[in-house]
């Protein structure tokens, strides 16, 4: 029986720093109401200056550590999910690997949007399945605000900093990923996107004024995709595993926007009592959403072995992505 990837410890870090919505009111034209009725955002956290991603990245990671009982020299594999990396290179996860000194570690980074962490998890899953390695480090970081455009109300209101990391190991009992998807379409490419900045269109001054250096977003498209597509993911999954819906035990979605989880709630017949949702804390944190809430979820002992949860996520590219664990 070839081993299964097994999540045995979790960790997360939100900076300390809230922006409320109170906030964004003296900053533009929008207001509490709006923001909370259209997405379900109270707050979020912004990590400035002196918080870098990876700084974010270490202390999950640290927790995460701590809770499955491994050192840092164990680890084989760190992988970062991130499109917010420090540096243009090397990646993030060198730097973390280097932070946490990992010294037995390859590093790398994932860069898949939201879909950052499920999509290093499928990495971790099939390294750990074909038995080169055996304790993989996957993380899930950003800091979003560093390419937020805080004078566009349609997203600004959105986007939080944060981390959410996982270890993951072989398992031999049946438990861990039992099954993932993921899938992109790149023609929709600049529904969700920082034109400049990268090689095409190099770093300009003048892009500061005109925004083209931040995230810019076609939001009702995006929705309309999300609410889509996370439920084909997830009906995928579930069947690849055979099982049927009834059979899940908790949903950890994505954090983008109150109503899309709920859509994919009534899509999935699933009741909100089994969703779990922090984004009224912390927004849209990208690919550290998932493993920042699951690591909630995790602490708050609502996790059993056995468990069935499905993660399900969605960004640019645009790109979808689901995980089926057996915890
Ligand atoms: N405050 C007040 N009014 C606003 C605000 C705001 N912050 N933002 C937009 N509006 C206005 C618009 O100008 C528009 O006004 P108009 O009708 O006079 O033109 C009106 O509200 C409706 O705008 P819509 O864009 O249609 O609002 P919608 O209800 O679709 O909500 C939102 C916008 C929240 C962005 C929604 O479309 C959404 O959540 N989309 C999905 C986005 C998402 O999840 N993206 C993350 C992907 S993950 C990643 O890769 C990072």
């Amino acid at each position: 029986m070839k081993p299964g990837a097994r999540i045995i410890g979790t960790g997360s870090y939100v900076p300390p720093t809230r922006l409320t919505n109170a906030d964004l009111e003296r900053m533009l034209d929008t207001s509490d109401e709006w923001i909370y009725s259209h997405t379900g955002i109270r707050e979020r956290r912004i990590a400035g200056d002196n918080i870098s991603t990876s700084d974010m990245a270490v202390e999950a990671i640290r927790q995460a550590l701590e809770m499955s009982q491994c050192s840092p020299d164990e680890i084989d594999m760190v992988i970062a999910g991130t499109s917010t990396s420090d540096y243009r290179m090397p990646s993030t996860a060198c730097v973390i690997q280097e932070k946490l000194s990992m010294p037995n570690a390859v590093a790398f980074d994932v860069v898949s949007a939201c879909a950052g962490f499920i999509n290093g998890l499928a990495v971790a899953k099939s390294f750990i399945e074909s038995e080169v390695y055996e304790k993989i480090v996957v993380v899930g970081c950003e800091k979003l605000s560093s390419v937020t455009n805080y004078k566009d109300r349609s997203t600004c209101i959105l986007f939080g900093d944060g981390a959410g990391a996982a270890v993951v190991t072989s398992d031999r009992n049946g438990r861990g990923v039992l099954s993932t998807f993921a899938k992109s379409d790149g023609t929709q490419r600049e529904l969700l996107w920082i034109p400049s900045g990268g090689i095409k269109y190099p770093y300009n001054p003048d892009f500061t004024d005109n925004g083209s250096d931040k995230l810019q977003m076609k939001g009702p498209d995006v929705y309309k995709f999300a609410v889509r597509e996370m439920y084909n993911a997830s009906v995928k999954v579930i069947e690849d595993a055979g099982l049927d819906l009834p059979d899940i035990s908790l949903v950890v979605p994505h954090q983008a926007n109150i109503r899309i989880i709920q859509g994919l709630a009534k899509r999935l017949q699933v009741s909100m009592d089994k969703v779990v949702v922090n984004l009224d804390k912390y927004g849209n944190t990208s690919s550290a959403s998932i493993p920042i809430a699951l690591d909630e979820t995790n602490r708050a002992g609502r996790l059993n072995a056995g468990d069935l949860v499905l993660m399900v996520a969605f960004g640019s590219g645009l790109i979808w992505a689901s995980s089926l664990l057996k915890w």
